[in-house]
């Protein structure tokens, strides 16, 4: 042990100065860390990643902090301290008698002969060395950047290091975006958007209810960001709006207008919206009964739109549907008057197109304008669309599966305000809620982004694979952020601390270990970075064909 490349084999960490060192704790409940006195506590954070080398396996274990506190050997600290001004003997005891601890969480641990890192199964002994957590040592966890693992924010404190996702694992399941207004939740999916779109991995179906993602995004000081459209001129992103004019006066690129119509509208579409019309159970129930007597144009009817007043007139006569009950869901119907993008008549073939782009790999951003305003727009687009694309996507699966034609593409579908599609009382018979649970099975998977979790079905986000999720402070959110997580008591810590913008805690499947980063910021060098390219060079890439895309 004199040899000191030797020595530099053993620990070859030996070089760096430790944090502190293992002093307690237990597998389950975390790591107790007492500091070395040249450290000051008052540096560190929770959230901090670190790294602890066993002492005779050599073993690396990767960890985060989620607590810092204070402790002493000698209890008549507590009842003596020294008095201030007396740095002497401050300075005797800091270090000494009195020092600071940190609770680490292990979370995966490395074999010196071993690639990948494991979950732990053991933790570090006693006195254990524990470090901050090197460039490399992230890079060894979550993988160097490339095709697939996709750059989305640096570990606290280290700005020049990448934390990087594994974008088919995240696509690959359900995922969320969590965080209260203005944490910076659209900021995030905007970027992890442009990397699944960049790397072709799945299509995304975007509900923009607040034009926070197609063209010009503005935030609220007024400054200008890119949209997905304009990061990806090359028509891999089409814009489809409900509302041209406000569209039009944004100077949005727009690819068609959506415009449904009565005739498409079925009591299912309706039913979804019954908590946000207020129809009850009995007005509910009878549309399904209007609908078949009624026929197609059975909304145009009952708004008197369509001659169909004395085949209502028949109904209420024979007694089988009620005035009171009638002249309620016409009242409600005023609804569909009011949102310009429903017409008379058949509407077009939208879904059809849409489903056509998407299967083939191009992504759609559905932009609501101003009816982005009203809830039940959104919600009555988003399922209108998404029940009918999906029905499209199980049979094509179904037909690819007899080798009748190709497998889609897979889809991401991203909703806002999720908890309005995923709340208990619906999520057991809503296409959301079917989506959630079946998996991936359709090629189809969900991307939610919601303020407040607490209001989504448990069964459903217990299936969310991956959750991004930015600062929470009400207790029911953040205990439904780590349902069905183990060990996720101390991580609760950790998330009600982030930072009020752009942090966030990334944990499930496309990341190995829980990690709190720092976004990225979205600017001109992510642009850049995802290869906002025009004019020549777009030319130039479109010759040379798509795989050189990810290219440069
Ligand atoms: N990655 C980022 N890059 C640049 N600015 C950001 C980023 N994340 C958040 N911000 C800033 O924070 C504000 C709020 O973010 P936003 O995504 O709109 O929040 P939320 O969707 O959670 O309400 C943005 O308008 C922007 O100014
Ligand atoms: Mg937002």
């Amino acid at each position: 042990m004199t040899d000191a490349a030797n020595l530099d084999e053993l620990f070859p960490r030996r070089h760096e100065r430790p944090l502190g060192s293992v002093i307690g704790g237990s597998l389950s409940s975390g790591l107790s860390v007492r500091l070395d006195p040249g450290f000051t506590l008052e540096k560190l954070a929770v959230g901090r990643y670190v790294v602890a080398q066993g002492r005779e396996s050599g073993r690396h274990f990767f960890g985060i902090i989620t607590d810092i506190a204070l402790d002493s050997t000698n209890p008549e600290l507590a009842h003596h301290p020294p008095d201030f001004g007396d740095e002497f003997t401050a300075e005797v005891y800091r270090g000494q008698v009195a020092y600071g601890t940190v609770h680490v969480s292990p979370m995966l641990m490395l074999d010196p002969d071993d690639e990948t890192p494991r979950p732990v199964k053991t933790i570090p002994g006693h006195f254990s060395a524990i470090y901050e957590a090197s460039a490399q040592d992230v890079e060894r966890v979550f993988g160097p950047e490339d095709e697939t693992h996709f750059f989305l924010g640096t570990p606290l404190e280290m700005d020049q290091v990448q934390v990087n996702l594994d974008l088919p694992r995240f696509v690959e399941r359900s995922s969320g975006i969590f965080g209260k207004s203005g944490t910076g939740k659209s900021f995030i999916t905007r970027t992890l958007l442009a990397g699944i779109i960049k790397s072709g991995l799945a299509s995304t179906l975007i509900f923009d209810m607040h034009n926070d993602y197609g063209w010009a995004v503005k935030d609220e000081s007024g400054r200008e960001y890119k949209g997905l459209r304009q990061l990806f001129p090359d028509g891999r992103v089409r814009v489809v709006t409900l509302d041209e004019d406000t569209s039009r006066a944004r100077k949005s690129k727009i690819d068609r207008v959506l415009k449904i119509g009565y005739q498409q509208i079925e009591p299912e579409d309706v039913e979804m919206l019954s908590g946000l019309l207020g129809l009850s159970d009995v007005q509910t129930g009878a549309l399904y009964f209007l609908r078949r007597h009624l026929g197609p144009d059975w909304i145009a009817k009952l708004l008197d739109e369509a001659q169909g007043s004395d085949e209502i007139a028949d109904l209420l006569d024979s007694g089988r549907i009620v005035a009171g009950t009638l002249g309620a869901i016409q009242r409600k119907f005023e609804f569909f008057r009011r949102m310009g993008f429903i017409v008379p008549g058949q509407g077009d073939d939208a879904v059809d197109e849409i489903f056509l782009s998407l299967s083939k790999g191009t992504s759609v951003v559905l932009e609501f304008g101003t009816y982005g305003n009203t809830l039940a727009s959104y919600v009555l687009v988003a399922n209108y669309l998404t029940r009918r694309i999906h029905e499209r996507y199980v049979h094509q699966k179904n037909m690819a599966a007899g080798a009748q034609a190709d497998e889609p593409r897979p889809l991401t579908i991203v909703i806002e305000e999720a908890h309005k599609f995923l709340d208990p009382a619906i999520a057991g018979h809503t296409i959301f809620g079917n989506i959630a649970r079946e998996l991936r099975k359709y090629n189809v998977t969900l991307l939610i982004v919601d303020q407040r979790p607490s209001g989504i079905d448990d069964e459903v986000m217990s299936q969310i694979g991956t959750r991004v999720t930015c600062l929470l402070d009400n207790e029911a959110d953040i205990r439904a952020v780590f349902s069905g997580v183990s060990g996720a008591g101390a991580l609760k810590e950790v998330l009600a601390r982030l930072d009020t913008r752009q942090q966030a805690l990334i944990l499930g499947h496309a990341v190995p270990m829980p990690v709190v980063v720092r976004t990225r910021d979205y600017d001109e060098s992510f642009y850049a970075a995802v290869g906002l390219a025009e004019g020549k060079e777009l030319k130039a890439r479109a010759e040379k064909g798509k795989d050189t895309l990810f290219g440069d």
